[in-house]
């Protein structure tokens, strides 16, 4: 049940919604009160192919910056807002171009996947885009004999070389809030609710990947809970997507594998920031044209292969 100021905010957030022409979009790991406001909840991919598509003059995006970023390059007739600019992903930040252009050096004749946590120049510099949710099939759409490269997630990588039997050449990227999931976190919940199916990102460690039924990107996980006929799910991931699991599945029950596993810059947006952004129109996120076509490529060859 909501307060009275959540009510307020969220009844003036609808009226500049529709004065504005704008859309909230909302990633699986925001606050609850952040996902209950938005038109649309969604992994990474699903929030680029929804940002592919709206009719929307506005987006504002409940995210981190490289997400929005993303939508900015999609959408240049848009105004993606960002509710704090500040909202950014370490993993992202972990590689820049000279750094890509140097590995690129060493490897001339390769491929180069790149996972959308990343900026737009690196994307720029990239072949083709994966998320979680169609890292293997990007992969795989790429012929055998064709070298790879795969940046920035080392354990993305990984998990993807396995699950194809490729070589990557990979980039010793990483997401500190997943890598605060241990082996440790599994086996103990297992031995407390031992009827329950392990669900974990990709971005885990492969330790703890090992110990899980499935590995998942947060779309493929919300899928995965709905079709299960198990009630109790050890959810291995950031735990902002227990909202909506919990609200979409009443009936059946869900153990964060680490209550660790908080990424602080998906916490940054508040309700308060989003009517802040949509009364200002501030916080534009924008990328340099040339940068801009470049990263469009990259991200629609992406697009093109799982739609
Ligand atoms: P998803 O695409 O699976 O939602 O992942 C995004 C992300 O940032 C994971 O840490
Ligand atoms: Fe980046 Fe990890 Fe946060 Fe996802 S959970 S946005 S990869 S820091």
């Amino acid at each position: 049940m909501e307060d009275k100021k959540t009510l307020s905010l969220l009844s003036r957030i609808n009226e500049l919604k529709v004065q504005k022409k704008a859309i909230i979009l909302a990633h699986n790991y925001q606050m609850g009160e952040v996902q209950d406001s938005a038109d649309f909840i969604g992994d990474s991919l699903e929030l680029t192919q929804q940002a592919a598509r709206t009719r929307a003059a506005v987006i504002v995006f409940c995210g981190v910056h490289f997400m929005a970023e993303t939508a900015a390059v999609l959408c240049p007739d848009k105004a993606v807002l960002l509710p704090d600019l500040q909202a950014g992903c370490p993993m992202a930040d972990m590689i820049d171009v000279p750094g890509l252009q140097r590995m690129k050096s060493q490897y001339p004749e390769a491929t180069v996947v790149c996972y959308v946590n990343s900026s737009a120049a690196v994307k720029a510099e990239s072949d083709i885009c994966c998320t979680s949710g169609n890292a293997l099939r990007v992969v795989e759409k790429i012929p055998r004999e064709q070298e790879i490269i795969f940046i920035p997630d080392q354990y993305l990588g990984r998990f993807v070389s396995e699950k194809s039997g490729r070589n990557l050449h990979l980039w010793p990227g990483y997401c500190p809030t997943h890598l605060r999931i241990i082996p440790r976190d599994i086996i103990a919940m297992k031995e407390k609710h031992p009827e329950a199916r392990v669900i974990v990102h990709p971005e885990c460690h492969p330790e703890v990947t090992a110990l899980a039924d499935a590995a998942l990107g947060t779309g493929g996980m919300r899928r995965y809970v709905k079709e299960s006929n198990a009630r109790e799910f050890i959810v291995g991931t950031e735990v902002g997507i227990l909202h909506g699991l919990r609200k979409n599945n009443p009936a059946k029950y869900f153990y964060p594998a680490s209550e660790m596993a908080v990424c602080p810059n998906m916490k940054r947006i508040t309700l308060e920031k989003i009517l802040w952004v949509l009364e200002e129109m501030s916080n534009q996120v924008t990328v340099p044209e040339d940068t801009r076509t470049k990263a469009r490529k990259a991200i629609e060859r992406m697009l093109e292969v799982s739609s």
